[in-house]
């Protein structure tokens, strides 16, 4: 009996703790995706707000592309740039993201232009008003080097 009622007492706070545990896992697990961009249509890029012109930078982290994105973002545009990083330079968008820190100016979305699949779920997240696309594999002399490649760009 005695026996009995010691191991009740040493189960209860044993599994209050796993409670509480799954609380603050579930709580954390809804801040997350909170956070991210897709969730339920609630980012701001993902909707129309009166008198903000949203534009796709494509190639923002590129050379043309950032300065696009600065000129962009110092004129009240909000701005969504698309870089797979291939050339262009986190730190530029970084130097940008510093610039334009509040929330529904700037984004990055790290993704490349020929996964269609990712560039469908861009365009099904985000209300663009515009498109200026930068992205492109375009120096000179591997235009020539390797002009097929290159072609898939410049179509
Ligand atoms: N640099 C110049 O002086 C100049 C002058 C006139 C026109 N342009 C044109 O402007 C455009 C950009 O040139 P740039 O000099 O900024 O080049 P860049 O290489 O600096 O930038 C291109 C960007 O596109 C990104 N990119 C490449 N392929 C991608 C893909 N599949 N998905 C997502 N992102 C991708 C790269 O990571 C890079 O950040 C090109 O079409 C170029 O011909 C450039």
């Amino acid at each position: 009996m005695l026996g009995m009622e010691f191991s009740d007492s040493r189960r209860k706070p044993h599994f209050l703790g796993k409670v509480i545990t799954a609380v603050v896992l579930t709580a954390l697990c809804i801040y997350i995706l909170k956070q991210s961009p897709g969730f339920g249509g609630t980012s701001v890029f993902s909707r129309h707000d009166p008198g903000v012109t949203h534009v796709l930078v494509t190639g923002g982290a590129g050379y043309i592309g950032s300065h696009a994105a600065l000129r962009l973002l110092k004129d009240s545009y909000r701005v969504t740039i698309v870089d797979n990083l291939s050339r262009g330079n986190m730190g530029a968008v970084k130097v940008l993201q510093e610039l334009f820190p509040e929330p529904g100016r700037l984004q990055f979305i790290y993704a490349d232009l020929g996964d269609a699949k990712a560039v469908n779920k861009i365009f099904a997240e985000n209300a663009f008003d515009a498109v200026m696309h930068f992205a492109a594999v375009a120096y000179v002399g591997e235009s020539t080097m390797e002009p097929l490649r290159y072609a898939i760009y410049t179509i």
